[in-house]
Parts: C-alpha cells; structure tokens; sequence
C-alpha cells in the first residue's frame, strides 16, 4: 500500500515539475530591446492592411505576426513577413537598422511586399548570423550592395524578380561558400560575362541556381565546374545564343531540374544528355532546337516533365519514349514532327499531359491513348492526322479536362448514347468532324468552360437543351456550321459567343451583363435591332465590345438607345435592310474603333456626334444613299485607317485637310458626286507613302493593332482589280485610293507617285485631264491601276515599265498617244485595256509606230523608243521580277495568297487559343 501512494506521490510531484517546467518554458519572453526594435522597424512601414496589429508595446514580441524566438532565451529568431494570402496589401515604407539589434537573427523573409524605390540596405550585410534571406518580388531597385558577401553563414539568399536590381559585379557572392540556394532572377547580368565559370568556382554548395531573365546571352565554361552538387538549374528567359553544350551532360549527375526554356539555343538536342541520369525536368521549349529527338531521352528513366514544344525539331517520335514511365507532362508542339503518333505511348500510364499540337503528324489517333487513365490534357489539334476516332477508346479517360482535336481531319465517330466518363473543360474540336448530327454527348458534360466547334460540319436544329447547357460556358464557337433553330427567346450569357455563318432564324436574343462579344453574322435574323435588343433590359452595365450582325435580315432603324452600349468597340450591322438616318446618340459610343453601316438604306448625312467616336479606325458607309457634303471633321480622326464611303449621294469636294490621315490604308469614296481637284498633298499620308511597314513588323499588325478583338476580326468588301473581294486577314496589307466615279477634275498630282506602298488606285471615270504623272513607275508596289474613262493625255511615262507587280491596268478612253513603253507587265494586257486612245502605238495595241512616228518625233524625243533586242531582255528580268513578285505581293496569286494566309491564320488561332486559356487559368488560379 504505502509503496503504491508512494509511487502516485512521486509520479504526481514529477508531473508537477513537468508542468512548472513547462510553464516556466512558456514565459520565455521577448527581450525588451528587441522589442523596442522591431517596434522602430514597424514605425517606419507603411502598413494599409494592418498585417502587424498583433505588434504592440505592450505585448510579448515572441507571439507576433511573423515573429518566431528561441524557446529557451526568447530571443529573436526568424522574422517572416511576406503577406498571408493576396488579400493582405503589402508593406512598404523605409527598413529601419534598428533590425540589427535582433542580434541572433538567422531568417529574414521580407518577400511580395511592395519596397518600390528603395534600395536593399547595405546595413542587412552586418547580419551576421542569417542563413536565409529572402527578397523576392518585393520592388528593391538600385545596387545590390556588395555587404551581401559578408553573410558568410548565408544558405539560402533570393532576390528574384525586384524591378530593377542591378550588379557592378558579382565578387561578393565569391564570399558565400555556405550558398545552398541563389535566384538572381530579373537581375541584369549582361555585363558578367564570366558568371558561369566564377559562380561554379566559388559556390561548390549550390543545390539551386536561378537565373531566369538576367540578360544572359553566353556561358563560358571553359574548365572543368564545380558544381558537384547542383540539382536545379534555371536560365530560362535568357539570351543563350548556342548549341547545347555537350557539358551540360558533365554539369553533374546530381542535376534533377533543367530550364534553358525561351532562349535562342540552336542545333541538335545532344544524344550525351541522357548522362543526366537523374534528371526530372528537362525544359527547353521556345527556343530553335533542330534536328530531330535523341534515342537516348528515353534513357532518362526519372524524367516527369519533357517540354521541347516551340522549337524546329523533325522527324518522328522515338520509340524509346516508351520507356520514359515516370513521364507525367510531354509537350512536344509547335515542332515540325512527322511520322505517326506512336502506338507504345500507351506505356506511359502516368502520363497527365500529352500535347502533340501543331507539328505535322499523320496517321490515325492509335486506340492506346485510351488506356492514359491519368490523362488530363490531350491536345494533338493541328496535325494532319485523319481517320475515325471511336468513342470506345476515349470514355475510359475518367480525369480528361482538355480535348484538343482543332483543326486534324478525325472525325469523331460517337453515337448518341456516347456516355464517356470524364468531364471536360476545355473541348476544341473546331475544323474536326463532329457533324451532321449534333453532339448529344455534350449534354453530360456539366464542366465545359470552353467550346469551340467552328466548321465541324454539324447540320442540325440546335437542340433545346443547348441553349440552357451553355449559360456556364465563358467561350462558344460554333460557327460556319449549318446549324438551324429560332433564337428569339434564347438568353446567352457567354462572354464570347461566335453563332456567325449558320442557319439561325428569329429576332436577336437577348444577352446578359457577362456578354462581351456577340458575333450572329451571316444568318437569317430578322426584325428590328433596337427593340427589344438595344432599348429593353437596360437594369445592368453590360460589357458589350462587339456585336456584329452583318449579312442578316434586320430592318427598321437605329434607335435612340447607343447611350447604354458605350463599351462598343466594333459594331458592324451591315448587310441588312436597316434604313432611316443615322442617329445622333451613335455619338455615345466614345470607346467605338470599327463602324459598318454599309449596304442599308441609310440616307441623310453623316451626323456631326460622330465626331466624339475619336478612335475610330475603320468606318465603312458604302452602298447606303448617304448625302450632303464630306463632314471636314472626318479628315481629323488621327486613328482612320479605312474610310470607305463608296456608292452613296456624297457631294462637294476633296479637302486638302484628307492628307492628314496618316494612318490611312483604305480610302474609298468611289461612286458620289464628288467634284474638285485631287488635293496635292497625298504624299503627306505616311502609311500609304511606305512609312510604316507590315514586313518591318507583322507581329505588331496582326495582334496589337488593326481590327483584332478576342476572336473577332473586321472584315472589308473591295474593289482593288475590277471585281468585288472581302478582304479579313490580309486586309492589313491593302494600301488602297479609289476615287472612281465622280465628278473629279484637274490633274493628277504628281505628289502621287511618292505613295510607294499603294497596292491599288483607282482615279476612273471623272473628269482628270493632263499627263500621267512622269516618275509613277516610283510606286513600286502597284498592282492594279484604273485611270480609263478620263482626259489623261500625253505618252504613257517611260517608268511605269518599272511597275513589275502591275497585274491589272485599265488606260481606255483617254486621250493617250505615243508608244507603250516595253516591258513584260505593259504588253501582257490586251489591247482592250489601251482601247479608246487613237493615238496609241505599238504592242499589245494594233497600230503601228512607225506609222505614227512622225507625230512621235515632232511631240517627243526618244522617251519610249527601244528596237526589239531590247524588248525581249526587258522581257526577261520583267518576267523574273514579276514572277518572284507574287509571293511578296500575296495579292497577284490566288493560290500563294491562299497558302500563305492560310498560314496567318493558323498562327492566330493557335496564339489565341494559347493566350485566352492561359488567361482564364491564371484568373481561375487567383
Ligand atoms: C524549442 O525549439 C527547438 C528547436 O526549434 C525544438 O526542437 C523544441 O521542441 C522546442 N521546445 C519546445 C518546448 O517548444
Ligand atoms: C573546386 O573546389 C575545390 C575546393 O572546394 C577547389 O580546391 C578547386 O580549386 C575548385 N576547382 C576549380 C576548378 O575551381
Ligand atoms: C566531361 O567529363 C569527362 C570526364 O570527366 C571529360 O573527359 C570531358 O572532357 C568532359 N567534357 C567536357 C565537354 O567538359
Ligand atoms: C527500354 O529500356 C529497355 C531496358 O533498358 C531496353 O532494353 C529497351 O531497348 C528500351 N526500349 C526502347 C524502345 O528503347
Ligand atoms: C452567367 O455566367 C456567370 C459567370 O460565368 C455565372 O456565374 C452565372 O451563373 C451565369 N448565369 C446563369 C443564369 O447561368
Ligand atoms: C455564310 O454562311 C454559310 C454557311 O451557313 C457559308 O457557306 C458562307 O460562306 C457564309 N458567308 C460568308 C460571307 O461568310
Ligand atoms: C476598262 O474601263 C472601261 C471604261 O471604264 C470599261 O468599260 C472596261 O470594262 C474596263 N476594262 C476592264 C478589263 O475592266
């Protein structure tokens, strides 16, 4: 008995102790000093979220935000200070020194706050004690400052992605033997040419290294390295400008993680780099890699992400990626791969991301794939693949997100009980045989954010669950279909709905406040835009950016209702029998870059609000019974770049104020009354005058600028040789002036001929008298020229021989006299094209010269005159320049034309396709 209340006794006074120890641990506090400290340190940020309200005087600093201590001697050691979660803003403000009297400071994390315009402090080097410091997106500009060296203890140091951090050099860093882990990231290194060799001498530690985006365009590494120990190497965003060098493979077997993503390296990828045998991650998308894939990549047994996409690599897929079983993402698109997909693909069961997308595969998709069941993105969209792809083989895939099949020639041969197990998000299968019926499968999938199935040849009522199924989608795309149905009492609710080229009947359906773009063109809508549609359910800021219902049946007038649709960039109605006069709140929509009215009844003038639209880019009126005079206000829309007012009552005169229109591309303003001279400016207007370029830089003309709205691009009738063509894609490189058809006089302005990028000109049928302008052989673009039906006189310019792009030129019903001028361009047009000028000579004409040289000598000298040695050797460089010609001047040749915009095309649903889905994942993400 006693030996057990002794035992209790005793258990109870050892608990008793345990307790007190443990409370006595716990009333460890902070040091006074320190605590006075970090309060100075507080006292000079800015801190608008109030993240440090735990930090008060009166407090044990040990238990505040961020704060950690010694359990034992309560002092300060590590102070984390990066925001909780992004809700938080950050601090900002000055870093105080009194942070040094936190003498036993090991961690220091200041990361994602806001420090713009400060300088990292030199005071942060006399911390002697840190082993980690971590500086991130913080803001910091200025010097690194070279105390940094000092923390000899230092392990871990990041100062990635400030704004502008700069080095003299890197020396300090020499001094860090410790380093486990560096990110210079967002540092400019340019001048540090020996970076390389001195990193790899000095730090024998490293386990990390980052240098994405440091301006590096060279690594000299010469010697053998020191970096036994690396795993990770990032240079991603760099400038390397070389092969791969075989000494990559010697780097070190230890390396896990390899980034040389988005540089310029070049040649093959090396067979050696299989020696990196322990490598996880091998990146080297976006860069010029050729050649085709080494045998030797399925050696890397661990390898779990491959990414080559973005590069030039040929041939086929190696079989020995079969062997790659750890492989979870295999992104070789944007390759120029061929051969077909290979069946032993099916090996790789941990496969979550096979992109295949954009290369030039052939052959049918193998029934393998199906048994990926870890599969989450399957994009093989622009290929030339081709066959049946049976539903069988996908419904196993239960975690498949993202189906890209765009643009192959698969048909998807599924039925209508077709009940597969997953659950998309994404489904592209736009330019891929979907059709006649319409996909029922759909139905079941309740995830779809994304959809696109343009020109899928789907020939089918709509059915009346999709109108409901669609609400939750944020993207749609079904056109150039031949879907049918009544959408008058439809509500759509996507942000980009693209319904154009289809069967569509009914009045406009009505869209709510999420609708962003709203494409109907070309379908058989009918009855009035503004009401319901413009004027009714007005309770609610839409976002409305483009609504084009061109080439339907709406009738009826423009309403009084723009003042609620001010978001409008792009509105194009034309092509339907709307009439009335425009009206004057068309003024509200201030935001407006493309107005298309053409091909209405629209009459009256052109009203004077139109005048607020002041970023109009594109305006076209055409073929409406517009009248009065031009507004002069219209000469002073600094941004026009098409203005095609063609077939109405316009009257007055030309201003000389239109030359200020230097963005000007289209100016077509054929078919008025117009009376007056051609100003004489005209080489004032710079784009037409070859002062702004699309080959100097297509990238900015096809994405940044010109009539390009998410999916949505403008679309222009013209004229340029005589018959109507609808230019889209390749309407940024028309360089046009029509004035044909009114009542013009004068003479033609030599300044014409300095506009050196026009494509097309068209002065016929007016009233212009003189000679054509001597140096027009100077627009050496020209490819059609229309002057017939005038009083032009005098010889034909010795120079337009020069003219090798000319393929259509129309100088009937003149007063023309003299020689044609040899060269193959001049003599290819028949006769017709030269008829109603009696004085005209020589080939392709009837009459001959020497008939009329003596009228020929008494009026000119020998301007013209050649015997025929001459012709046939002008003959053949005209013949070698024209022929060359048709692929830079894309118009001539119908089929380089189409090839080649073909190609346009191709890019920009690729580069929108990539760019929206990134877009909304990293909204989805946040
Ligand atoms: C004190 O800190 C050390 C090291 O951080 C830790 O291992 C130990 O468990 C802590 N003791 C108490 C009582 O929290
Ligand atoms: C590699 O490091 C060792 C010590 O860590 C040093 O003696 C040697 O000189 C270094 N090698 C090179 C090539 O710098
Ligand atoms: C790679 O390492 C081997 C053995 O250490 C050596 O013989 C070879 O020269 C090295 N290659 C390069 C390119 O550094
Ligand atoms: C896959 O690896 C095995 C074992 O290393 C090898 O025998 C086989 O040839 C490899 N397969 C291919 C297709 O390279
Ligand atoms: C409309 O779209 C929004 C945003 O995508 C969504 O939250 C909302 O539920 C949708 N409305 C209906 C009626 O489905
Ligand atoms: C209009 O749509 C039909 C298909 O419904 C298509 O064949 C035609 O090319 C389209 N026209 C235009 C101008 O896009
Ligand atoms: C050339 O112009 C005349 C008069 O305008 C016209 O009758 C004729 O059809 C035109 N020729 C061609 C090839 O377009």
């Amino acid at each position: 008995m006693a030996v057990q209340y002794v035992t209790q006794a005793l258990v109870l006074i050892f608990s008793i102790i345990t307790t007190l120890n443990f409370i006595v641990c716990m009333e460890v506090t902070c040091n006074d000093k320190e605590r006075n400290a970090l309060l100075r340190f507080k006292h000079g940020l800015s801190d608008p979220s109030k993240s440090l309200s735990s930090w008060s005087a009166a407090d044990d600093c040990c238990r505040w935000m961020g704060v950690r201590c010694n359990n034992m001697t309560g002092r300060v050691m590590e102070l984390d200070l990066t925001p909780l979660d992004f809700e938080y803003m950050e601090l900002s403000g000055e870093i105080s020194p009194s942070l040094l009297e936190l003498k036993y400071l090991i961690r220091l994390d200041l990361s994602l706050n806001y420090f713009v315009h400060t300088k990292i402090p030199s005071f942060f080097g006399s911390m002697e004690r840190l082993t980690y410091l971590d500086l991130s997106y913080s803001g910091f500009m200025g010097l690194i400052p070279h105390q940094l060296g000092n923390l000899s203890n230092l392990k871990y140091l990041n100062l990635g992605y400030n704004y502008a951090l700069q080095i003299d050099n890197l020396d300090w860093i020499t001094k860090l033997p410790s380093l486990e882990h560096l990110d210079l990231s967002g540092v400019d290194l340019y001048n540090e040419t020996n970076w390389f060799e001195l990193l790899s001498n000095s730090l024998p530690s490293l386990l990390k290294l980052h240098l994405e985006n440091c301006q590096l365009d060279n690594i000299e590494a010469t010697r053998k390295t020191n970096f036994t120990n690396l795993q990770v190497l990032d240079l991603s965003n760099n400038n390397l400008n070389h092969e791969i060098l075989s000494w990559f493979s010697n780097l070190s077997t230890t390396l896990v993680q390899l980034d040389l993503s988005s540089n310029i390296l070049q040649g093959e990828i090396p067979q050696i780099i299989s020696n990196l045998q322990n490598l996880k991650t091998l990146e080297l998308q976006g860069n010029q890699l050729s050649g085709a894939l080494p045998d030797s990549l399925g050696r890397l047994k661990h390898l779990e992400v491959l990414d080559l996409s973005k590069n030039t690599i040929v041939h086929s897929i190696p079989t020995s990626f079969s062997n790659l079983s750890s492989l979870r993402t295999l992104n070789l698109g944007h390759n120029q791969l061929n051969g077909t997909i290979p069946k032993s693909l099916g090996f790789l069961r941990n496969l979550q991301v096979l992109n295949l997308g954009a290369n030039s595969l052939t052959g049918g998709i193998p029934a393998t794939l199906g048994i990926l069941s870890n599969l989450v993105t399957l994009d093989l969209s622009f290929n030339l693949l081709e066959g049946p792809v049976h539903g069988k083989s996908l419904e196993k895939l239960s975690k498949l997100k993202e189906l890209r099949l765009s643009s192959t020639n698969v048909f998807l041969n599924v039925d209508s009980s077709w009940t597969p197990l997953f659950q998309l998000e994404y489904v592209l299968l736009s330019s891929c045989g979907i059709g006649p019926k319409f996909p029922s499968w759909l139905k079941m999938q309740s995830s779809v954010k994304v959809l696109t199935m343009s020109n899928s040849g789907i020939s089918d009522l709509a059915p009346s669950w999709f109108w409901n199924w669609i609400l939750q989608i944020e993207f749609l795309d079904i056109s150039n279909n031949f879907i049918s149905g009544d959408i008058s009492n439809i509500y759509l609710n996507s942000s980009i709905i693209n319904l154009s080229s289809n069967h569509f009947k009914g009045r406009l359906p009505s869209v709510s406040a999420n609708v962003e773009v709203l494409n109907i063109a070309n379908n058989s809508i009918s009855g009035p835009i503004s009401s319901p549609f413009l004027c009714e359910r007005l309770n609610f800021e839409n976002k409305l950016t483009v609504l084009d219902v061109s080439n339907n049946l709406l009738s009826g007038n423009l309403g009084h209702c723009w003042i609620h649709w001010q978001n409008l960039m792009h509105l194009n109605l034309g092509r339907n029998n709307l009439s009335g006069e425009i009206p004057n709140s068309i003024g509200f929509l201030s935001e407006l870059e493309s107005l298309l009215l053409d091909d209405n009844d629209f009459y009256g003038s052109i009203p004077s609000t139109l005048q607020n639209c002041s970023m109009l880019k594109f305006i076209d009126l055409g073929n409406n019974k517009l009248s009065d005079t031009l507004p002069s206000w219209i000469w002073e829309m600094q941004y026009l770049m098409v203005l095609r007012l063609r077939s109405n009552e316009f009257k007055g005169s030309i201003t000389q104020k239109m030359c200020q229109l230097s963005s000007l591309i289209v100016l077509d303003i054929a078919n008025n009354s117009l009376s007056g001279t051609i100003p004489n400016c005209l080489n004032e207007m710079k784009t037409m005058a070859g002062e702004d370029d699309f080959f100097a830089n297509p990238l900015k003309y096809n994405y940044g600028f010109g009539f390009n709205y998410n999916n949505y691009k403008e679309s222009l009738v013209l004229v340029p040789k005589g018959d109507e063509l609808e230019y889209r894609d390749n309407l940024i490189l028309v360089r046009m002036i029509d004035l044909s058809s009114n009542n013009l006089f004068g003479t033609i302005p030599p300044q014409i001929a300095k506009l050196s990028a026009l494509r097309f000109l068209n002065l016929s049928q007016n009233s212009l008298y003189g000679e054509i302008p001597n140096d027009m052989g100077k627009m050496k673009l020209l490819e059609s020229l229309d002057l017939s039906l005038n009083k032009i006189s005098g010889q034909i310019p010795q120079s337009m021989s020069d003219l090798s792009f000319l393929s259509f030129l129309n100088l009937s019903n003149n007063n023309l006299s003299g020689r044609i001028p040899t060269s193959t361009q001049l003599q290819s047009f028949e006769a017709l094209n030269y008829a109603g000028n009696p004085q005209l000579c020589g080939p392709p004409v009837m009459n001959n010269c020497t008939k009329m040289k003596q009228v020929l000598e008494r009026g000119n000298s020998d301007a013209g005159f050649v015997d025929t040695s001459d012709f046939y050797v002008g003959m053949g460089v005209g013949f070698a320049a024209g022929f060359w010609g048709v692929c830079i001047a894309i118009f001539f040749n119908r089929t380089c034309r189409h090839a080649y915009f073909h190609f346009l095309d191709r890019l920009k649903d690729l580069v929108y396709e990539t760019f929206v889905l990134k877009v909304r994942r990293t909204i989805a993400v946040f």
